[in-house]
């Protein structure tokens, strides 16, 4: 047994930032682990691997369509798909080996095992129990289930058992057009499967920015992504190592079904509290399975906080690592805050989609007067040389004090330009103020500021 000042559950990017600034600031600090690496589900099954995947994939298709044009020439590039799987297993190694020697060089313990709370202020793990002055609860989500759809991780698979299929699928049929869906189902496309996205809703990726949402999708169809939206998935059946979904579409209740070699089930995640030991406590959770907390990411149980997916707002690792910092912080006795009004959200897609603050659908919600400052990539010179030039930056700013409000990109490396804004933001900035900013040429990033100059007397090159 051994004493803490805190005891972090959990090493996923909520976790482990947690633990590392903890001990930072002088605490004695553990991190409880029960996978055999640390990262949790972001390194291990989720953002990292997709994210090689998605590389690789898109060398790919930078190959086969736009080499021959640039002059390179020679044998196409054909798929080693036990390979590629395996460059993307090296990625994770990195990655979870990089938080283990961050654990070793800021001293922070790993308890190995899963662990649970038989009373605040102790965790088990194992057999042991440890002490700790402060418990954070950093457990992460797990993929929810569909009624009717049983996962096997093999036919029926969700995120998980889509990053290591046994073999590149002839069919796939994604059930919800959300991150997961779309950014796998781009992996697979681009792997030459025929991608069919089932939607529920008449739109893709709820909650963005209509216009980029209508643009994505007519991006991703160019891409040979099928989709059928306004449908409802009633259940999947498997038979000879095929999977047939049915459907129900909801304009007419008409139903129907598709077949196909794999079936990816991504809609939605859910918090993953199992075997915590809760209830037992009294830990109040929301109707949704969400602990709940106050400001401080304290529960109702004094000295147990609760930060990331296992506690509301978006499922983002980067919201995750900044409560992380902040709970620390907290527990240090700092007066820390995080600006949930500044958290860009990005879709790694190609083009990649990137979004922070408000949508033009709230800004009408609210009925808030707002300008809109639009520039195309076709319009960025940069762009056009790399084959980039779909999409666009859209600013969103105050109509009268022309404070920027959000931002919505659809582009090459909008994922990274985004943070431009997100930066702004966070000092109150105008857009005039990113419009009078130097922007080198050529760089994409001039995209935004001519976005920000389409907000004032107009952009110079459109
Ligand atoms: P999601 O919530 O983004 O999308 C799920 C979609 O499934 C929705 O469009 C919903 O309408 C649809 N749906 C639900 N039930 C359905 C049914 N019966 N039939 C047809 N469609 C149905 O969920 P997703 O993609 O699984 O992602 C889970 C979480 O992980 C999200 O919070 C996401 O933000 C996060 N994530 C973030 C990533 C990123 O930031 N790049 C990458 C991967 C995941």
């Amino acid at each position: 047994m051994a004493s803490y000042d805190v005891i972090i559950i959990g090493s996923g990017p909520g976790g482990y930032v947690s633990a590392i600034r903890c001990a930072q600031l002088g605490l004695k600090t553990a991190c409880v682990e029960g996978r055999e690496t640390l990262g949790g589900t972001c390194l291990n099954v989720g953002c990292i691997p997709s994210k090689a995947l998605l590389h690789a994939t898109e060398m790919l298709h930078e190959a086969q369509h736009n080499f021959a044009e640039m002059g390179l020439k020679g044998k196409a590039q054909s798929v080693d798909w036990k390979q590629m799987l395996a460059y993307k297993d090296k990625t994770i190694t990195q990655n979870t080996g990089g938080i283990e020697f961050l654990f070793k060089k800021n001293k922070v313990d790993w308890l190995k095992g899963w662990g649970s709370i038989p009373e605040a202020g102790k965790v088990k793990v194992g057999d042991e129990v440890h002490e700790a002055k402060h418990i954070v609860i950093a457990t992460g989500s797990e993929s929810s289930s569909l009624p009717g759809v049983e996962v096997d991780e093999k036919t029926v698979v969700t995120s998980t058992g889509a990053l290591e299929l046994g073999k590149i699928p002839k069919s796939l049929v994604v059930i919800g057009a959300g991150v997961i869906g779309l950014e796998l189902g781009s992996v697979y496309a681009r792997l030459g499967s025929e991608v069919t996205v089932v939607e529920y809703l008449d739109a893709i990726t709820p909650g963005q920015d209509g216009e980029v949402a209508k643009v994505f999708q007519r991006t991703l169809k160019k891409q040979g992504l099928k989709f059928i939206m306004g449908a409802a998935v009633q259940g999947t059946t498997v038979k000879n190592n095929k999977a047939t979904v049915t459907y129900k579409l909801r304009k007419d209740d008409s139903e129907a079904t598709l077949t196909a070699d794999t079936v990816l089930v991504a809609t939605g995640r859910k918090p993953y509290t199992d075997g915590l030991g809760l209830a037992e406590l009294g830990v109040e959770l929301s109707d949704r399975g969400q602990i709940k907390t106050d400001a401080h990411y304290a529960t109702n149980i004094k000295g147990i906080y609760a930060i990331g997916d296992a506690i509301a707002g978006p499922m983002l690792a980067h919201k995750a690592e900044d409560e992380g910092m902040a709970v620390a912080e907290g527990i240090a006795g700092q007066k820390p805050h995080v600006n949930y009004g500044v958290i860009p959200g990005v879709i790694y897609t190609h083009p990649e989609v990137s979004s922070v603050g408000e949508t033009e659908e709230s800004l009408k919600e609210q009925g808030r007067a707002y300008k809109v400052g639009k520039f195309s990539f076709m319009g960025n010179a940069r762009a056009k040389a790399n084959f980039s030039g779909d999409g666009f930056v859209k600013l969103l700013a105050d109509k009268a004090t022309d404070r920027i409000l959000g931002a919505h990109i659809i582009g090459p490396m909008a994922g990274d330009l985004i943070h431009e804004i997100c930066v702004a933001m966070e000092f109150g900035a105008a857009a005039e103020d990113i419009a009078r900013t130097c922007h080198a040429h050529p760089t994409y990033s001039e995209a935004v500021r001519e976005a920000a100059l389409a907000c004032g007397d107009g952009a110079i090159h459109m």
